[in-house]
């Protein structure tokens, strides 16, 4: 029942906003990936993130105690494959980063850490769809714990000094 009013509610939303009305508000510079999204658009698409990630993979817990040797792990893991799009400080000021539509968010920021540990997971798990945020769980969520380390690391960003600009050390 739950599962299924949120997809009426999903539905009502996309109604209302093809519409005409909403598209004029929400896509207000056309369908280009140059444009910042608007304040509309980019409320509507976390709010729909949100509303698609089941409330139960909302709401798990961290498996993987945190500890310095999980940390570096991941720190690695995130220098390998996440920095080329977030940066090596998480805020997203990178080439790609900064020129994908939507824009890759500064996760030291609340709009970021303000998101449960169960819905950072599931972000890095499956990807966001429409989006260049790719899916990197190999397997099921369960055995997934690169991700959940990954959390771990996405939690401690804010901590980490500023990256200077990577762009600019290419040799
Ligand atoms: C090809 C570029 C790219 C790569 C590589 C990438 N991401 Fe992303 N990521 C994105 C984009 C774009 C978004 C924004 C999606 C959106 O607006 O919903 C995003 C969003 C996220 C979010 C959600 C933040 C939020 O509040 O919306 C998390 C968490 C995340 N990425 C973690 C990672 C991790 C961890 C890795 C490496 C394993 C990674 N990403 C690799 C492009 C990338």
């Amino acid at each position: 029942m739950r599962a299924r009013s949120r997809i009426v509610l999903v539905l009502a939303v996309i109604v209302v906003f093809a519409g005409g009305l909403g598209t004029r508000v929400v896509l207000r510079g056309g369908v280009s990936a140059r444009d910042e999204p608007g304040p509309a658009e980019a409320f509507l698409a976390r709010r729909l993130r949100h509303l698609a990630i089941p409330r139960r993979a909302r709401t798990a817990r961290n498996p993987v105690p945190l500890t310095d040797d999980v940390l570096a792990e991941a720190r690695e893991h995130f220098l390998d494959h996440c920095s080329t799009c977030h940066g090596t400080d998480g805020r997203g000021d990178t080439p790609i980063g900064r020129n994908l539509y939507p824009r890759v968010p500064d996760m030291t920021t609340p709009a970021v850490q303000s998101l449960a540990d169960g819905e950072l997971f599931y972000v890095i798990h499956n990807g966001v769809r429409f989006t260049g945020m790719p899916a990197w769980g190999d397997g099921t969520p369960e055995d997934d714990l690169d991700s959940w380390r990954l959390v771990h690391f996405i939690r401690h960003l804010p901590h980490e000094p500023r990256a200077e600009h990577p762009e600019h050390h290419h040799h």
